[in-house]
């Protein structure tokens, strides 16, 4: 039985390491490149994966250079690739900029993700129908995102969207389905139209997306740890977990495959929350993203508390 749907992007990541930004109409020298493989999709895939998730991933890749390698790094990181497809475009791109406060700045080229169709759920239907979990993000298209909304809605099956990248036409009514939305503040405030400029605004806006219908907002803070709310009245912030950070792409993604795998292995949202901060705060204390994820061995042995999860 499959244990978790990934439904997303998959890009080729361009990392470059530089002392500043540039500015428009600038060229400046760049400290260290490296090529990974990357997407939000992707990522969130993998991260679970090498956790201990039994992964289906349903992704699209180009007619190039790149597909080949993206669909081998699935394959040996042991995730069901009969979904993955091959399109006649480029396959998706991210050049990254890190500076050296690990700050990070972004560009997505989505070429094949954007070719992610809703026929493609419906080609994988019986297999999706088998699955306990269905997370999605915003790197493919808005339709495609709210046919699998859909999907999870008629066949019983919960979905965890992460609103990631935060895109403003985003319709609230058509997600609202969903058991888990996890944004961090600025998606959240895109979603909700509300101000997160305090902790209270934040509540606030969380409690709108409950309101909504949202079974469960997980807001991640960043430094300051996580935020649940649900339904059934609880209101629950997860201390941050402290760490020195040295790239921190990537690390929503971390928290995303992390909570994913030990939510569809136990069923105990809290303890998923607790498990994914403690992941995502390692991921920053390495370069890139999917090079920056370890496996349930070694994350069981930094943090030997999480030893009984999801086993
Ligand atoms: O969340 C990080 C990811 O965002 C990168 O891997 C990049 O590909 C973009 O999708």
């Amino acid at each position: 039985m499959k244990s978790l749907l990934v439904l997303g992007s998959s890009n080729i990541d361009h990392i470059a390491q530089m002392a500043a930004f540039p500015q428009s109409g600038e060229t400046l020298h760049g400290d260290h490149y490296h090529r990974a493989f990357g997407g939000k999709g992707a990522n969130q895939a993998i991260a679970a994966a090498r956790l201990g998730a039994d992964v289906l991933m349903l992704t699209r890749v180009g007619n190039d250079i790149f597909a080949d390698n993206t669909i081998e790094n699935f394959r040996k990181n042991g995730i069901d690739t009969r979904y993955i497809l091959k399109s006649p475009a480029s396959s998706g791109v991210a050049p990254i900029f890190v500076d050296p406060e690990s700050h990070n700045s972004i560009i997505i080229v989505k070429g094949a993700n954007n070719l992610l169709s809703v026929e493609d759920i419906r080609a994988a239907a019986d297999d999706i129908r088998r699955c306990k979990l269905i997370v999605l993000q915003l790197e493919i298209p808005t339709e495609t995102v709210y046919a699998a909304v859909r999907f999870g809605a008629d066949n019983g099956i919960p979905v965890l969207l992460n609103p990631a990248p935060a895109q403003p036409d985003l319709v609230l009514e058509k997600v609202k389905a969903c058991e888990f939305i996890v944004p961090n503040e600025t998606e959240l405030s895109l979603l909700t139209d509300m101000p997160v400029d305090s902790e209270d605004d934040i509540k606030n806006a969380a409690a709108a997306l409950r309101d909504a219908g949202v079974k469960n907002v997980i807001v991640t803070l960043g430094k300051r740890g996580a935020l649940w709310l649900a339904q059934d009245g609880t209101e629950q912030h997860f201390p941050p977990v402290n760490v020195a950070a040295r790239d921190t792409t990537g690390a929503g993604d971390a928290f995303i495959g992390c909570f994913a795998t030990v939510y569809v292995k136990t069923g105990d949202i809290a303890r998923a929350i607790t498990a994914a901060n403690h992941y995502a705060a390692d991921s920053v204390t390495r370069l890139g993203t999917q090079t920056s994820y370890i496996d349930r061995e070694a994350f069981t042995r930094i943090y030997p508390e999480f030893a009984q999860i999801g086993e």
